[in-house]
C-alpha cells in the first residue's frame, strides 16, 4: 500500500513510498484511510527539524490528524466494519508516569510517550492502519466531510478545559476572548469560544483569504495586524508561535486574565519587557500556560463540539483537498489556505 515517509531530521526525505499492510501490534482494528489532515508539525518533520521513527526502522510513516472507515474490528471493541474512527495521536509511557497511567498522557512527566507519525510510531499518512480499540474515537457518519478536523479540535478541546479549570480558581465571569491566529487552530479555539457565548475576538495578518469571513460568521470580530485597541480580554488563546505575537499576548489580558499558548515556537528573543510583564502578571493574578496534545476526554469533548458547529463553516476550514499522489502540494503554503488534506 501507499504511505508518505520520511527519514526523521532530514530534510528532503519524504516520498511517497509502498510500504506493507499495517503491523498486526498496531492494533486490532483495520481502517480504510480517508483522510489526512496536514499540520505546521508535519511541515516542520517534512523540514527535518522534528519526529523520530520507531525503534529499528529508518522511516517514520509520517501524520497524525486521522479519518477512516472500519475494515475490520474484533468483537467487543466497540466498533464494527463501516464505522467513522479517527486514531487518537498519543499512546502512554511504558512506565507509565502518574499521569501516563490515569489516562491523561497529554500530561506525559517524563517525557517517554509515543506519538502516532511524530515520535517513535507510524502515522495515519496511508492507505490502511491500524489502531487500539482504546484509542480509536467513533464518529457520526455525518461528520465525513469534517471529521478529519476532530484532532486539531481535540487540542482545542483540550485548551478551554484547561483554562476552565484554572478559572476555578476564583470567581471567574470571562466575557471577552481574543485568539491570535486565524489558522485551523486558532480558528478552532474561537468556534469554541463562540460556543461558549463569549465575545470573540481574532487577530491574523491577512487582509483577505477567508480567514475574515470565517470569524465574522462565527459572530467574531476579526483584526488584520493589531487588536491591540480592543484590549484588554479576560482570556487569550495565542496559536501561532510567532515570537511578537506571543509578546503582545502575554500582555494582552485583564485582571484576573489567563493567557494560554498553544502555538510551538522555534528558539529565540524579542524585545521583552519582563519586568513590566511580571509587576502586571503578579499585581493582576494572571495566568499564563502552555498546552499541548489530548487525552480521550479531550477526543469526546471535540467530537461533541464539531456535532454542534455549523457543518457549512466547518466544511469552509477545509480549504484544499488533495489526492495522495499530489501529497507534496499539500505541504506547501498556499495563500488562503487554512487547512489542506491530504485524500487517502
Ligand atoms: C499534535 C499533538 C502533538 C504535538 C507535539 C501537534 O501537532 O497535534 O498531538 O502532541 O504536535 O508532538
Amino acid at each position: 500500500m501507499r504511505a508518505i515517509t520520511v527519514i526523521p531530521r532530514q530534510a528532503g526525505s519524504a516520498r511517497l513510498d509502498e510500504v506493507p499492510e499495517p503491523a498486526a501490534a498496531a492494533g486490532s482494528v483495520l481502517v480504510d484511510g480517508l483522510a489526512l489532515g496536514i499540520c505546521g508539525t508535519d511541515a516542520e518533520i517534512v523540514r527535518g527539524e522534528y519526529s523520530w521513527a520507531p525503534p529499528g526502522e529508518e522511516r517514520l510513516v509520517l501524520g497524525h490528524e486521522s479519518l477512516g472507515r472500519v475494515l475490520e474490528a474484533p468483537d467487543g471493541s466497540g466498533l464494527a466494519a463501516g464505522d467513522l474512527v479517527v486514531g487518537i495521536v498519543r499512546r502512554p509511557d511504558a512506565l507509565p508516569c502518574g499521569p501516563c497511567a490515569a489516562g491523561e498522557w497529554d500530561f506525559c512527566a517524563n517525557g517517554r510517550y509515543t506519538e502516532r507519525g511524530i515520535k517513535e510510531r507510524h502515522g495515519y499518512g496511508s492507505e490502511r492502519w491500524r489502531v487500539e480499540p482504546a484509542f480509536a474515537l467513533r464518529l457520526d457518519d455525518g461528520l465525513e466531510d469534517v471529521g478529519v478536523l476532530l484532532e486539531p479540535t481535540s487540542i482545542v478541546a483540550k485548551a478551554w478545559e484547561q483554562i476552565e479549570r484554572i478559572g476555578a480558581r476564583a470567581t471567574f465571569a470571562p466575557r471577552r476572548v481574543l485568539v491570535t491566529g486565524a489558522g485551523p487552530v486558532g480558528l478552532l479555539a474561537a468556534l469554541l469560544a463562540a460556543e461558549r457565548g463569549y465575545e470573540v475576538h481574532v487577530l491574523d495578518q491577512v487582509t483577505d483569504g477567508p480567514k475574515p469571513e470565517l470569524v465574522r460568521d462565527l459572530g467574531g470580530t476579526y483584526h488584520a495586524g493589531d487588536a491591540g485597541a480592543a484590549g484588554p480580554f479576560d482570556i487569550v488563546v495565542e496559536a501561532t508561535g510567532a515570537l511578537p505575537v506571543v509578546a503582545q499576548a502575554l500582555r494582552a489580558t485583564t485582571r484576573n486574565g489567563i493567557v494560554c499558548l498553544t502555538g510551538v515556537s522555534s528558539p529565540g528573543r524579542v524585545d521583552f519587557d519582563v519586568g513590566g510583564f511580571n509587576r502586571e502578571l503578579v499585581l493582576g493574578n494572571g495566568v499564563v500556560f502552555g498546552t499541548v496534545n489530548a487525552n480521550r476526554r479531550h477526543y469526546e469533548a471535540a467530537a461533541v463540539a464539531l456535532a454542534t458547529a455549523d457543518r457549512a463553516w466547518l466544511r469552509r476550514l477545509i480549504t484544499r483537498r488533495v489526492p495522495l499522489a499530489d501529497w507534496q502540494d499539500a505541504l506547501e503554503r498556499r495563500p488562503g489556505d487554512v487547512k489542506v488534506v491530504v485524500e487517502l
